[in-house]
């Protein structure tokens, strides 16, 4: 994830890029992994895409959701100009949306007071989420 922010950061040196991974396990497992990798991918390329804006920041978390079950929060937040509602749909969030659907996920795109927010939710299946305790970072 680190290599994925710095190769933004290489290819758009006017724009601050920030990641902030927090009781992440090294790993849980192909499937949350990749998605994990795709929101954080698809946000910031539309952070870069659509808002105009000079920073960007990432901050990927194990949590709980509402239910108290265990999952994976990203959330990317730009500094641009916000969603203009409602927000057209394109390829980047259908397929975000799709692979996140599959693992009982969801994101939600909404305007915060500096710009526009991706928030998204990854499910762990319960022996992903105890490999934290295993592997903490
Ligand atoms: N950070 C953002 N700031 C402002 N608007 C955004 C932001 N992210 C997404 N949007 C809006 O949401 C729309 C849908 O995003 P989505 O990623 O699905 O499509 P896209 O980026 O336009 O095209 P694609 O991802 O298929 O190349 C965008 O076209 C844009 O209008
Ligand atoms: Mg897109």
């Amino acid at each position: 994830m680190a290599g994925l922010i710095a190769d933004f950061t290489r290819h758009h040196p006017e724009r601050r890029f920030e990641l902030v991974a927090r009781r992440l396990a090294r790993s849980y497992g192909e499937a949350v992994d990749l998605t994990v990798y795709r929101a954080v991918q698809e946000g910031v390329t539309n952070a870069i895409r659509h808002a105009a804006c000079a920073r960007v920041a990432v901050t990927i978390e194990q949590g709980k959701d509402f239910t108290g079950a265990d999952v994976v929060l990203v959330r990317v937040v730009d500094d641009g100009g916000g969603v203009t509602e409602p927000a057209p749909a394109g390829f980047g969030l259908i397929g975000l949306g799709e692979r996140l659907r599959a693992l009982g996920g969801s994101f939600h795109l909404h305007n915060v007071s500096e710009g526009a927010a991706l928030d998204v939710v990854v499910p762990l299946t319960h022996s992903s989420a105890r490999r934290l305790a295993a592997a903490p970072q």
